[in-house]
């Protein structure tokens, strides 16, 4: 491949989605490669919100909820078509991805009375792990943690052996955080379905860029956050999915009253509604719902298919410029190579690299550390150009190239 800046402005200037840059703000110059931990923010969201505030709650006070919860109904929707290509009425916009998680959970296993065992990738995003742990405690399960090697992530090989008519629940990542393995979504929720068991996806580092096979493969649940590569900003809710046949079997751990039949009866007794709303709780974040509906029109604009493609071939550049500038400075790719079996996240691994990504955000270039030397470099198609990645790589071979990180403390921390 050719590595030269003027190859980089070439692959930009070809770029079918170059455009969509534009939608968003880029206040400095910046080079952002963490779109994979939070989103740029959307042009179109700051009017948005305002005429949320301005109009619909200044002027139209109470009045207003009746659009608003039209609103929450139609945004659900949207993500699911777009984001998720599923049909309307099977997605729930709300609370925080841990919260939606622990719903899905506690509702999977009550699901599957008399199972003992709810099985989670090793190396799962620890909320997934705090909150399996305590669903298990709470009903009397085992949490029994799927072994596999972190830059691949779990293949079926890991998974089968594991599989029995004991396992209530198998929870995964489509995407792995620390690594960016893509998991094979159809194929493993086909084979926990061969033992009755049902499956959670996370999907909160593959929604909006990658395609989620939801629909064609049964998957049974998903949970994900939208503050990624959906664009709708730092804690806007997170979306749920259950797939419509199961709707009555789930019962939410959280009887709250926005899943009650005829709300307003003010009835004492819970009677959940036929639809997604029965495991709604309480009252919808309508900002954050908006600043959603608005992250998925960037989505819609470019269209998944779109993303996913300049996703892999930025990911497939930063691996060719990793093995050539970075690997003799002692640079591990810590992702599949594969481009079918990564996501839109590459990972470098280098012993000092907390060090290296101190040095590397004061260049300019902003990324993320992860555990245990990682740098996790996010690569939103919509607003990531491959100049960006030229730039990032080469800032960070001259920093460890010259030893500048060795003037960075080792003390860890909080870094972005
Ligand atoms: C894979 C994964 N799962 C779950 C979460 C937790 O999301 P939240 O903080 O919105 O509950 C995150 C957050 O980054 C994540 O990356």
């Amino acid at each position: 491949m050719d590595l030269t800046l003027e190859h980089a402005r070439a692959l930009d200037a070809a770029d079918p989605l170059a455009a969509h840059r534009d939608r968003f703000v880029h206040h400095d110059d910046v080079v952002y490669l963490d779109g994979n931990s939070l989103g740029r923010l959307p042009r179109a969201t700051p009017d948005a919100l305002a005429h949320v505030v301005r109009e619909q709650w200044g002027a139209g006070l109470i009045r207003s909820w009746p659009a608003w919860l039209e609103e929450a109904r139609s945004t659900a929707d949207l993500l699911g078509r777009v984001v998720l290509g599923v049909d309307a009425g099977q997605v729930h916009v709300g609370d925080s991805t841990t919260v939606s998680l622990y719903r899905l959970a506690v509702a999977a296993v009550r699901a599957r009375p008399g199972r003992t065992r709810i099985l989670v990738e090793a190396d799962a995003f620890p909320t997934d792990l705090y909150v399996l742990d305590g669903v298990a405690r709470d009903h009397g399960m085992e949490l029994v943690r799927i072994d596999a090697p972190i830059d691949d992530g779990v293949r079926d090989e890991h998974l089968v052996p594991l599989l029995d008519d004991t396992v209530a629940l198998v929870c995964l990542s489509q995407v792995h955080y620390r690594s960016g393995a893509l998991l094979d979504l159809a194929g493993l929720t086909a084979l926990a379905h061969d033992v009755g068991a049902l499956v959670l996806w996370d999907l909160c580092h593959s929604a909006g860029a990658v395609e989620v096979p939801l629909a064609a493969s049964g998957a049974d649940l998903a949970v994900g956050c939208t503050y990624k590569y959906l664009n709708a900003g730092p804690g806007a809710p997170a979306f749920s999915y259950v797939r419509a046949d199961l709707l009555p079997t789930m019962r939410s751990p959280i009887q709250g009253w926005f899943a009650q039949t005829d709300q307003f009866a003010m009835a004492p007794g819970f009677d959940p509604v036929a639809g997604i709303d029965r495991i709604a709780a309480g009252t919808p974040d309508v900002r954050g719902i908006v600043a959603v509906r608005e992250g998925v029109r960037t989505i819609e604009a470019a269209g998944v298919q779109a993303l996913r493609e300049k996703g892999s071939a930025l990911g497939a550049y930063v691996v060719a410029l990793a093995d050539a500038w970075l690997e003799p400075l002692g640079f591990r790719v810590a992702s599949p190579r594969d481009d079918a079996l990564r996501g839109a996240h590459v990972v470098l691994e280098h012993p000092e690299a907390w060090q290296a990504c101190q040095a590397w955000i004061d260049a300019g270039v902003v990324p993320d550390f992860r555990t245990p030397d990682r740098l996790r470099i996010g690569l939103a198609a919509l607003t990531t150009s491959f100049e960006d990645v030229w730039t990032g790589l080469d800032r960070l071979r001259t920093i460890v190239g010259i030893g500048a990180h060795h003037g960075y403390s080792t003390e860890r921390g909080r870094v972005t």
